[in-house]
């Protein structure tokens, strides 16, 4: 009896879909939560670990909404800063650093994410994202009651796109990481020059507020 179970289970466990993320990739994006548009690129393959986000609009991101609002914003994660990137201001200020390991800034999302080290990574099915059929698993995040979620492709087994649970300043303002990648926009070579730094960063302060830090190692994320 227990044997068959056991066995059962197994048969069960090695058809479960398997999440894979791209070590590198570029797509555009639709975000309902954020209201805007724009584009997710990552890059993790060793010795790079860089994305960048941009916001047509950045109003209803949790941090460039701190700083500002109605015009666009990008959020560069690389060599240990996370920039957050007013191209029209201009301004540009470092929210976070990770090279130091201390602050909870977190580096480029990667396939770590999807890896289940530590058992937290649940297939749930399958959903329509923008018109094509993804699968779909939730991840246990930093808010233990809220899931993050990372759809995939059921024919082409790219990205679909990620849902991250998170508000503007209270849970009543719900504004997801949520980015929904359109479909036929994934590409998985990606310049490095999508990563280069601004020039108007490179010297930048620190953001300081209270959704970034206000100098290295100032742990001040809410
Ligand atoms: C992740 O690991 C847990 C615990 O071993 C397991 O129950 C779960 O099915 C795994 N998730 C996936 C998607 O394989
Ligand atoms: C993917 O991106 C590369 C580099 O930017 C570009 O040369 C190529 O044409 C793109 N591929 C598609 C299918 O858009």
């Amino acid at each position: 009896m227990i044997s068959s179970l056991a066995l059962l289970l197994l048969q069960g466990a090695s058809t479960l879909p398997q999440p894979h993320w791209p070590s590198t990739f570029v797509a555009d994006y639709v975000s309902d939560d954020k209201h805007t548009t724009g584009y997710y690129a990552s890059d993790t393959s060793p010795g790079v670990g860089a994305s960048r986000i941009t916001f047509e609009d950045g109003s209803g991101d949790h941090l460039c909404s701190y700083y500002h609002t109605k015009t666009p914003c990008e959020q560069l994660t690389t060599g240990g800063f996370r920039y957050l990137y007013f191209p029209n201001l201009p301004d540009c200020c470092k929210c976070c650093t990770y090279a130091t390991g201390s602050y909870l800034c977190g580096g480029p999302v990667g396939p770590r994410w999807m890896s289940n080290a530590t058992g937290n990574l649940i297939y749930e099915g399958k959903e329509v994202i923008l018109g094509r059929a993804c699968h779909k698993w939730g991840i246990q995040g930093i808010f233990p009651t809220h899931m993050n979620y990372y759809f995939q492709d059921v024919e082409t087994g790219l990205p679909c796109g990620l849902d991250g649970y998170n508000y503007l300043r209270t849970p009543d303002e719900p504004a997801d990481d949520q980015y929904l990648f359109k479909v036929g926009s994934v590409n998985l070579t990606v310049p490095h020059s999508t990563f280069d730094v601004p020039q108007l960063c490179k010297a930048a302060r620190y953001c300081g507020g209270k959704v970034c830090a206000a100098g290295p190692d100032v742990r001040q994320f809410v």
